[in-house]
Parts: C-alpha cells; structure tokens; sequence
C-alpha cells in the first residue's frame, strides 16, 4: 500500500474556557491517503471540526505529529504554515465564505492573484475551474444570484485555485437539499478519481459517507476507522 499523503500521531486538544476544560481530542490517529476520498463522521460537538482545523494547520494541537509526505508540519513556523496552506491545502466550509461584492469569477481567481499569478493568467484558470464545476454560464454573477448548489460549486473551484493536492471540506454539503448535495459530492468523487486529489470530508450524511473511501468515526476524543 501507498505511504499517506498525511498523517496525525497521538493528536490532544483540550480547551480551556471559564475554567472548564474540555477534552476534546484525546490521542487522535488518522492517515489521509491520495486518490481517496476520506469522511469524518461524528455526533455534533465529538470534535471533527477542532481535528479538521488541526489537520489544516489552522488550529494549534496541545501535542501529537501532523506529517505531510514525510514533513513535520506543527513545528514549522507560522509564516512557513501559511505557506503551505497556500501551495499544498484547499477548505471547503458548510457556508461559502464568498465574498460577496465580487463576481463567481473574481472570487475563484483571489487566490491566485493573493498567490502572485497575474491578472489573465489567473482569469483563464479561473474559467476553467468554473467549467470544471459546471458553472461557466455563471461566472460574473455574484454569490448572491446564484443558488446555494452552485455557491458550494464556486467555493469548490476557488479552493481548486492553486492547485491543491488535499481538500478540507467541513459540512460542504450541509446546508444543501439531496441533489444538490449529491451534485457537490458528485464532484469530489471526480477530483479524487480524475485529478488524483485527497478529499476529507466532514458530514452527518450517512448516505455519503457510506460511499466514501474510507470512514473515520470520532467518539469521546478517540477516532476509529
Ligand atoms: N474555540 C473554542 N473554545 C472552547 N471550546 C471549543 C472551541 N471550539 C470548539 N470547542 C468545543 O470543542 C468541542 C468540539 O467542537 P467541534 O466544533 O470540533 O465539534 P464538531 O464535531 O465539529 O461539531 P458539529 O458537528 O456540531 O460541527 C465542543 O464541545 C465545543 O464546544
Ligand atoms: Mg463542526
């Protein structure tokens, strides 16, 4: 078998807040391979969000080992992990974070213009990531024209931008009916199969996550595949 893409080791988290503490990663262990499509699955509050942003380096683990293709990644620098992010990470969040005072496209080429890319070169990947998503006829309108499908659609081809071989999605379908849950689900399936991409994907659907690659299960600060 291949070697994961990442790894966690022993990862704890605890929070501290008004004096209570809660636990909520205790010792977690989780491989994230290329070409699958990986599901988190958990009760509301067993910490797949916490975990997700761990991965991500978005959030700060008390201890454990995040290990991307051999690389210890928590002892890197905060700049260093920004970078990172950029280069190798996509997120995908339940609700879009679109911004809304700019068109389909000009939110899909941010990142690429935040990354360096000039101006026509990040418009013509950008218009590609839209065709990839199915939305090239949607490419000026802003978020606020466009139906909660095709938000989730455009904030996949942004997360696409620069290129990314790992995607974070939390709840990307949770705020969607069944066929447009299915249709941005559909498409995950196709980054992972076509373009070699690794998906993880938080959701509540189980009539997702049973057609995932792989299937974590978070309870009482362990994960369990
Ligand atoms: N910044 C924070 N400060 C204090 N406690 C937090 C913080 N973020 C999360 N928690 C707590 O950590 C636990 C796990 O939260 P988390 O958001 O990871 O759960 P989740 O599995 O993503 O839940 P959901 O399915 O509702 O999104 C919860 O008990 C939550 O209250
Ligand atoms: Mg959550």
């Amino acid at each position: 078998m291949n070697n994961p893409l990442l790894q966690a080791k022993n990862i704890i988290k605890t929070y501290n807040e008004d004096k209570i503490r809660t636990n909520v990663l205790k010792g977690v262990n989780i491989d994230i391979y290329s070409n699958e499509l990986t599901a988190i699955v958990g009760k509301s509050g067993s910490g797949k969000s916490t975990l997700l942003h761990i991965l991500g380096t978005l959030d700060k683990a008390d201890s454990g080992e995040i290990i991307y293709k051999g690389e210890e990644l928590l002892k890197l620098s905060d700049k260093k992990k920004a970078a990172f992010r950029n280069i190798h990470l996509g997120f995908v969040y339940q609700f879009h974070h679109l911004l809304s005072d700019f068109s389909a496209l000009e939110n899909v080429m941010m990142p690429m213009l935040i990354a360096g890319i000039n101006k026509n070169d990040a418009k013509q990947r950008a218009l590609e990531l839209l065709e990839k998503v199915a939305l090239s006829e949607k490419a000026d309108s802003r978020p606020s024209e466009l139906s909660g499908g095709q938000r989730q659609r455009v904030a996949i081809a942004r997360a696409l931008a620069n290129n990314p071989e790992l995607i974070l999605a939390d709840e990307p379908t949770g705020n969607l009916d069944e066929k447009n849950a299915q249709m941005v689900f559909s498409l995950f399936e196709k980054l992972v199969k076509e373009d070699k991409i690794a998906v993880v994907i938080v959701t509540h659907d189980n009539s997702l996550s049973e057609k995932c690659d792989r299937v974590y299960t978070m309870k009482d600060g362990i994960i369990h595949e």
